[in-house]
């Protein structure tokens, strides 16, 4: 058992090095709504441009989620982790040295959250996480934040209901043929989620997040099997 988890992890880690470099163009032709999502999220976070939160953004890839949160937080202090060297390479050549950005290689797993944040961030990060894991890591989460702090996330779903989760499926691959990957690429995405991705019903997530300690989780927007959701630790 610890061997698979292990080795899932480095496939997705494998996969990640390979596609980084054309990650930025490729990914808002596989996800719908990201940039929509992305804004949603950075949105939701109780702030205004004169404050400074202390963020976490978990799995920040190329750090499309943390340029968002710097545009409308600009005193933000943001500490991006990933276990991708060369998808943190790309977030640090967008954003080292112009921002008040920290970088970590490494898995969100294994991050030391001590210490106070106000807003904990992840897109299309925490399915990769199963779901037996997922309370032992949000209450980890959730003791990092302040009073004030919130945790937001962006991520795909599944449906209990056999028809929906149908539906979600050929949604998703009908909005990857329309933006011209080939038929080829589309099984091949949606062959890697299947073995590499652990998603769970939204609803759970919401559970599991108020379970973990948080005083409310909501959903923000959703595109059939893609949603922005998250709370406020009080
Ligand atoms: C689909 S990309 C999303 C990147 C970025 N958050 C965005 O929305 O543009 C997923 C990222 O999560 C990272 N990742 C996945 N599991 C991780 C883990 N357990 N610890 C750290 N990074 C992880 C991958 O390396 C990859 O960069």
């Amino acid at each position: 058992m610890a061997n698979n988890i292990i080795g899932r992890f480095e496939r997705i880690k494998e996969h990640f090095e390979k596609e980084a470099a054309m990650f930025d163009k490729m990914f808002f032709k596989v996800m719908p709504r990201y940039e929509e999502m992305i804004e949603a999220l950075a949105e939701a976070i109780p702030f205004s441009k004169k404050d400074k939160p202390r963020v976490i953004d978990l799995g920040c890839g190329t750090g499309n989620l943390t340029q968002k949160i710097i545009s409308l937080y600009p005193k933000a202090s943001v500490t991006c982790i990933d276990m991708t060297e060369n998808m943190l390479k790309m977030a640090k050549a967008k954003l080292e040295g112009k921002h008040n950005v920290k970088f970590w290689l490494g898995d969100i797993r294994n991050f030391d959250y001590a210490g106070k944040y106000d807003a904990v961030v992840a897109s299309m990060v925490l399915h990769h996480i199963d779901k037996k894991d997922k309370l032992k890591f949000y209450r980890k989460l959730y003791s990092a934040l302040s009073k004030r702090g919130v945790f937001y996330v962006i991520d795909i779903f599944l449906s209990r209901d056999a028809h929906l989760q149908k539906l979600y499926m050929d949604k998703w691959k009908t909005f990857m043929k329309r933006n011209g990957l080939p038929m080829n690429k589309v099984n091949d995405m949606i062959a890697r989620h299947k073995r590499e991705d652990r998603p769970v019903a939204l609803a759970d997530e919401l559970f599991i997040m108020r379970k973990a300690g948080f005083a409310s989780a909501e959903v923000i927007l959703k595109h059939y099997n893609f949603a922005a959701y998250g709370g406020k630790a009080t």
